[in-house]
């Protein structure tokens, strides 16, 4: 979910929704607002997206206000309709409350509220939340005393901003296991589940702990745990603008966030590389003698993170011989896990608040291994809580299907990989040269992927009917097939799957009928016989009358024969060959869905940042 508090001199309406509107990609079930004006609540929802609040509250009047706040929900508890949206208040409606997160003991909570008499009016959590504010401020007029008082009664994951008709001028937050930053303006203050909230108006935040509540008025930012005592806080600078932010004149944020992944690449590896030839990672707070004693990587990680994960794997044990093990974050912890002090976890997230991330990460410290995170987000849990940090540079990623994150968190991976290789001796100063040399090239075959971005559109356009499609690769390519796949399922709602090329006879040929397209991810020719096999595949579901989309470097025409569409890559080592084979696969999902009429900035059923487990 979105979350914003304002409290400032400006229409605290048009900052809501403003900000509310930059975080729609966290979740499009429903919006609302409410605002503290002349001694009273004034609140405005409605299911669905942003735009059916747009358009309640044009036929509203909503009184001037500089007090407000604003939610835009991916549903949990409740069914996604007006009654379930947020803000919800208490009986008096005095108090007005938004939420992001599960509240685990909910149920408990609200069969005491309603032992007291008290009756709810929807089915979800948050409301719990504003009568047991209620409550407490019957006996408290202090507001933040009350909401510490509530959180201390909440157990599971929340972020909770609040405001109260006797409180003009004050909002409080409250985080417990999703996230909250606080925006630092002049005369006014911000809250904001993530900096994009507020980036028109400052780029000054604060990072809030876990169990923390702030309270912000026009001047003032108090931050302090949920028992009482003055918190400690970290201001940072925002190295990205409202631009950045915003859609620049693409029709959708994924395009534009696919135009800019050859800046994205190359920004990622930017000041990596010394000029004694040396990697330097210097976001690294891990010691090279711990890096040394490293015998095992467990890299784990959800959703297309998750294949960038996948892909680390064969870099990094290809380069370092370092056993590495690839984990859905989802299943790490509940499977007992052998993990210790000489274990590396590696957790790739976009966002740094995807709740199953965050679990395993706690999980692994508890058992004393050592934690690095792959991030896009600074501030954000994930890099808060590991033991070092690689950021990527990907800048903001707002569309939900990751694109531009998917390849900067590759690019951290190979670095990742050569710096331990460096650490342990294994690689040498020239050998790595070579490999970022290649990299350094990567963000000009990127561009070349992208002007030729019309031939995939015009694939995309003649199979725009289609119910199901096959991708297949092997090696580094498989992860790439996994991810096109994905791509299809989020943007377009087909039946879309990812296959190793070499398990096809193993089962997955069965499918294969007459007209199925089957997209083919084929590996550089190179010293092993893997392209040789690949193109044996290729005729294998040719053969069975499917239609064949062939990615291939180029100068193998090998496949030229079997391919019914066919798209050139540039040349690149195998283990990179994915930076530039994931390209067309993206630019094909965005085109299908656009086809098909989809949202493909919001597909779906899904939320770009997933803070619940
Ligand atoms: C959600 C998004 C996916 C994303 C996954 C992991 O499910 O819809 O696009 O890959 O979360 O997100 P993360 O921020 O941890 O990389």
């Amino acid at each position: 979910c979105g979350i914003v508090g304002y409290v400032g001199q400006r229409s605290a309406l048009d900052v809501v929704m403003g900000g509310l509107r930059r975080l729609e990609y966290r979740g499009y079930d429903s919006g609302g607002v409410a605002l503290v004006a002349d001694g009273e609540i004034v609140s405005a929802k409605k299911a669905g997206k942003l735009a059916n609040l747009d358009a309640v509250l044009a036929e509203t009047v909503m009184p001037p206000a500089t007090t407000g706040i604003g939610h835009t929900r991916w549903a949990t508890h409740g069914a996604p309709n007006d009654r379930n949206a947020h803000p919800h208040l208490d009986e008096s409606g005095r108090v007005a409350v938004v939420h992001n997160g599960i509240i685990e003991n909910f149920a408990e909570l609200r069969a005491g509220i309603e032992a007291s008499g008290r009756e709810l009016s929807s089915e979800t959590d948050t409301e719990v939340v504003a009568h047991l504010l209620a409550a407490e401020m019957e006996r408290t007029p202090d507001l933040t005393e009350a909401v510490r008082l509530v959180c201390r009664q909440l157990e599971g994951a929340f972020t909770l901003v609040i405001c109260h008709a006797d409180h003009p001028g004050t909002v409080v937050g409250a985080r417990r296991n999703s996230p909250l930053v606080v925006g630092r303006g002049d005369g006014e203050n911000f809250l904001g589940s993530d900096v994009a909230a507020f980036i028109e108006f400052t780029r000054d935040a604060i990072e809030l702990g876990q169990d923390q509540v702030v309270t912000i008025t026009a001047d003032d930012v108090v931050v302090t745990g949920f028992d009482g005592r003055p918190a400690e806080t970290r201001e940072y600078h925002v190295d990205w603008d409202l631009s950045a932010a915003e859609k620049g004149g693409y029709e959708w944020f994924m395009l534009k966030e696919i135009a800019e992944q050859p800046q994205a690449v190359a920004d990622t590896l930017l000041g990596r590389h010394g000029r004694d030839g040396l990697l330097q990672l210097d976001e690294m707070r891990l010691s090279d003698d711990e890096l040394r004693n490293v015998d095992k990587i467990v890299a784990i990680a959800c959703g297309t993170s998750y294949y960038a994960a996948m892909v680390a794997k064969y870099a990094i044990e290809h380069w370092t011989r370092i056993p590495v093990e690839v984990e859905l974050a989802s299943e790490f912890r509940y499977r007992d896990p052998i993990l210790d002090k000489t274990t590396l976890v590696v957790t790739i997230s976009q966002s740094g608040e995807t709740a199953d991330t965050i679990e395993a990460i706690r999980y692994a410290r508890q058992q004393r291994a050592r934690v690095l995170s792959i991030c896009n987000t600074n501030g954000s849990t994930i890099p808060r809580e590991s033991d070092a940090v690689i950021y990527t540079h990907a800048g903001p990623e707002v569309a939900v299907a990751s694109t531009k994150g998917f390849l900067s968190q590759l690019v951290a991976c190979y670095l990742l990989g050569l710096y331990l290789a460096q650490v342990k001796g294994v690689k040498y100063g020239d050998e790595i040269a070579r490999i970022i040399a290649d990299l350094e090239g990567v963000p000009a075959g990127i561009q070349r992927m992208l002007d030729d971005g019309d031939e995939i559109r015009k694939v995309a356009r003649d199979l725009a009917g289609s119910r199901s499609i096959l991708f297949l690769g092997r090696h580094v390519g498989y992860p790439v097939a996994l991810e096109g796949a994905l791509k299809l399922k989020e943007l377009a709602y087909i039946h879309a799957e990812g296959f190793s090329a070499g398990e096809l006879k193993h089962g997955p040929i069965a499918v294969i009928e007459e007209g199925l397209p089957v997209f083919v991810v084929v590996p550089p020719k190179g010293r092993d016989l893997l392209q040789k096999k690949i193109v044996s595949n290729i005729q294998e579901v040719r053969a069975r009358g499917a239609r064949t989309i062939v990615l291939v470097e180029d100068g193998d025409d090998d496949v030229v024969p079997y391919a019914d569409h066919l798209i050139r890559l540039p040349r690149l080592p195998t283990l990179l060959q994915p930076l530039v084979a994931t390209v067309p696969l993206q630019i094909f999902a965005c085109e299908f869905a656009a086809q098909l009429g989809h949202d493909v900035d919001q597909p779906r059923n899904l939320a770009k940042s997933v803070t619940v487990e």
